[in-house]
């Protein structure tokens, strides 16, 4: 496997960054992951924007032009022979000595780039047996609209998801109200049929995976409602689902134990997840 760092191609298993990368000392950075199918990035003009918008944010300058990001990404996914898989793309502040005020204006942001292939099939397969969801507290700073590294209370909910035999961990807000998953968004479709989801400005990260369902779904002609739920909502629900780039459409089967519907995928997070490569660009 090869890997970019800051310039240069290098083996994965010696690519590396500096101890001093902000990155690495403060979480001073920011992502993307974006889906790989059939050697194409799924939307990637997406990914890219949110990516800029997460840098201007952090006041972090940005590492290069889009056209040139895109030749990277490229030449990452060539590279690794990516077929199916995901791209990650990483930049920090930057190398300077450790001081929580920014680096001087000549210290570069430090690019990383990785791809890493997935088998479809087996894709597939995780996908139609659907997840399990527990919930927890909200415990994340206000700014998870920014698509910061700083994952550590996703990283410690996603763990306690594993440890109680689920995939993923529903933050719940002090209302009562589901936010997001640890490393999705998060989605139910009401007895009426209706899909409900979070609005995107409110205490979640805007998922490019959202976005484009949403716009799926109105295509489809499905009733969709921006609102919160609760999680009483939510297991009560005749479906519910999880979206992002490395999951697509994922259905959940079961809420802090208790079945969502019969418990097993419904049909309408199936069919979104079947066409959602029809409609994303
Ligand atoms: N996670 N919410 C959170 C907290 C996320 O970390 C992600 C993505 C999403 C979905 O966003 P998108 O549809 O743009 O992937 C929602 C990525 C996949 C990750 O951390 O691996």
């Amino acid at each position: 496997r090869i890997a970019y760092v800051n310039g240069r191609y290098v083996p994965h298993a010696e690519a590396a960054v500096h101890i001093e990368d902000r990155g690495y000392q403060f979480g001073d950075g920011v992502y993307e992951v974006c889906e790989v199918r059939d050697g194409a990035l799924i939307d990637e003009t997406r990914h890219l924007a949110r990516l800029a918008r997460s840098l201007r944010e952090l006041r972090i300058r940005r590492p290069m032009s889009d056209a040139a990001l895109k030749v990277v990404l490229r030449e990452t996914i060539r590279r690794n022979r990516v077929r199916d898989g995901i791209v990650y793309l990483q930049v920090t502040r930057g190398v300077a000595r450790r001081d929580h005020y920014f680096p001087p204006e000549s210290v570069a942001p430090a690019l990383v780039v990785t791809a890493r292939s997935s088998d479809r099939a087996k894709v597939e397969a995780t996908a139609a047996a659907g997840a399990s969801v527990i919930t927890l507290p909200e415990n994340r700073w206000p700014r998870v609209d920014i698509k910061s590294i700083g994952l550590l209370p996703n990283v410690l909910a996603k763990q306690q998801a594993r440890d109680a035999g689920a995939r993923e961990a529903w933050f719940v807000d002090a209302d009562g109200f589901v936010t997001e998953g640890g490393s999705t968004n998060a989605w139910i479709v009401t007895a009426a049929g209706a899909i409900v989801t979070r609005p995107a400005d409110a205490g979640i990260l805007r998922g490019v995976t959202r976005a484009t369902v949403f716009d799926m779904a109105r295509e489809l002609g499905l009733t969709i409602e921006e609102r919160a739920f609760s999680v009483d909502e939510a297991k009560a629900a005749r479906e519910a689902f999880i979206t992002a780039a490395t999951t697509i459409v994922t259905s959940v089967i079961a809420i802090d134990g208790a079945p969502v519907g019969d418990g097993a995928p419904g049909p309408v997070a199936r069919e979104l997840r079947r066409r959602f490569h029809d409609f994303a660009e």
